[in-house]
């Protein structure tokens, strides 16, 4: 095999590749068939596909330097919150002072910063509240880190990278859309009732899924979290516990804030939701087919909550609220911090109310976001959750 092209059917609606994306995406996939060759049975397995494909540096979607972030206009694949509205930060703000100061701490980890759109609005939000931080940040692309240095380094704060997880930390740590953006292992339940994993192959000089018996440790997690529904096919993120678990052993004293589309698992694994939650960007086309595009589109999937949740107590931590996104940050205060006075001109009071509709709307993040907060040494009821608390969902 030489140049394996992607899935033969492209997604319908999906915009054709200019001639310097073409290039990019064959050199991806010729990476993506070797990782295939390599694997045994040439099989590769479908987290380790979305692994390659998000991450292989140089080459992989957060690794290889397109725009990723913004919205359309700005030649973006999707839009985070923070991407949205420095709103977003100056809400959370009060969430973090608050753990900041209960943890005895100034600072703040932050994980998968993107564009740095969130420290960017963060750190002169804690400013303005008496806090000067020191802004840590634990990022896998090379390529982000460049960006976020570019976008923070004219606030001339203390903000620095960290190449591994600290040993011991204190304070407050923040990651907004990382889970999501984490590998997951694709699965599906068999009529006979045996579980399969899914992952690609390459097939007749192009890739395709294929599927076989699932190894025992995803069976294992997967057994005691659902019933074997015929046909229902789903995903599950092992990596994101893992990284829980990991917390439980770093986390000393404080929070941290997940904020993340998802589902406590009755709702995740619901038998409606038979074709699972993954989610695939290509400049604001949102569509299913992981196998379009390799390289140059996101693969997202929502979060099981409960999963996190249940990590962390597992871990020894303390799981101290769960709401929805907009029930946090009207808890935080967000409505106080919109532009409503004499020296915000119109347009300004527009976008930013254009903005905050976005993210309380029940249509669009209000809801389907989440936010989780797990903790160690943290005794205070946190702001964010002082009502709506929705852990007896979990
Ligand atoms: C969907 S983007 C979200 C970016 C940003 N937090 C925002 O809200 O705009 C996912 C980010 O997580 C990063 N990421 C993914 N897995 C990670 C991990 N295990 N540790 C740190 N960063 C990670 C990606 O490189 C990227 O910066």
């Amino acid at each position: 095999m030489t140049d394996p092209q992607t899935s033969r059917n492209l997604p319908s609606g999906l915009p054709p590749l200019e001639p310097e994306a073409r290039e990019h995406q064959a050199a991806v996939a010729r990476y993506l068939a070797e990782q295939i060759r390599q694997a045994p049975g040439g099989f590769l397995p479908f987290d380790q596909w979305m692994h390659h494909t998000l991450y292989a540096p140089s080459l992989g979607y957060y690794a290889a330097g397109s725009t990723k972030f913004g919205g359309a206009t700005l030649g973006g694949d999707f839009t985070t919150a923070p991407e949205l509205t420095p709103l977003f930060g100056r809400t959370l703000a009060a969430q973090v002072a608050q753990v900041l100061r209960a943890s005895g701490s100034d600072s703040v980890l932050e994980f998968g910063a993107g564009s740095g759109a969130l420290a960017a609005s963060l750190i002169p939000a804690l400013r303005d509240l008496g806090i000067e931080p020191k802004y840590r940040i634990m990022e896998v692309s090379a390529d982000l880190k460049e960006r976020q240095f570019d976008r923070l380094a004219p606030l001339q704060a203390d903000v620095r990278w960290l190449d591994a997880l600290p040993d011991g930390f204190e304070g407050c740590v923040i990651a907004n859309e990382v889970m999501d953006a984490m590998p997951v292992h694709l699965f599906r339940w068999q009529e006979d009732g045996a579980l399969h994993e899914l992952g690609i192959v390459c097939e007749d000089d192009a890739f395709a899924m294929a599927q076989r018996e699932a190894p025992p440790q995803l069976a294992r997690a997967l057994e005691q979290r659902m019933p074997a529904y015929p046909g229902y096919r789903s995903e599950i993120n092992l990596q994101a516990e893992a990284w829980i678990r990991g917390m439980g052993d770093w986390l000393r004293r404080g929070a941290a804030l997940l904020i993340d589309y998802g589902f406590p698992r009755h709702e995740y694994y619901h038998p409606q939701r038979a074709e699972g939650t993954l989610m695939c960007h290509f400049r604001h086309h949102a569509h299913s087919d992981p196998l379009a595009y390799p390289g140059l589109q996101d693969i997202t999937a929502h979060v099981d909550f409960t999963a996190m949740a249940d990590t962390a107590l597992e871990a020894g931590l303390d799981v101290m609220g769960y709401t929805s996104q907009a029930r946090f940050l009207l808890n935080c205060g967000l409505m106080a911090h919109l532009p409503l006075n004499g020296a915000a001109d119109g347009m300004e009071q527009a976008m930013a109310l254009a903005a905050v509709q976005k993210l309380l709307s029940e249509a669009e993040m209000g809801e389907l976001f989440k936010v989780l907060a797990i903790a160690r040494g943290v005794e205070a009821p946190l702001l964010g959750f002082q009502q709506g608390d929705r852990r007896h969902r979990l």
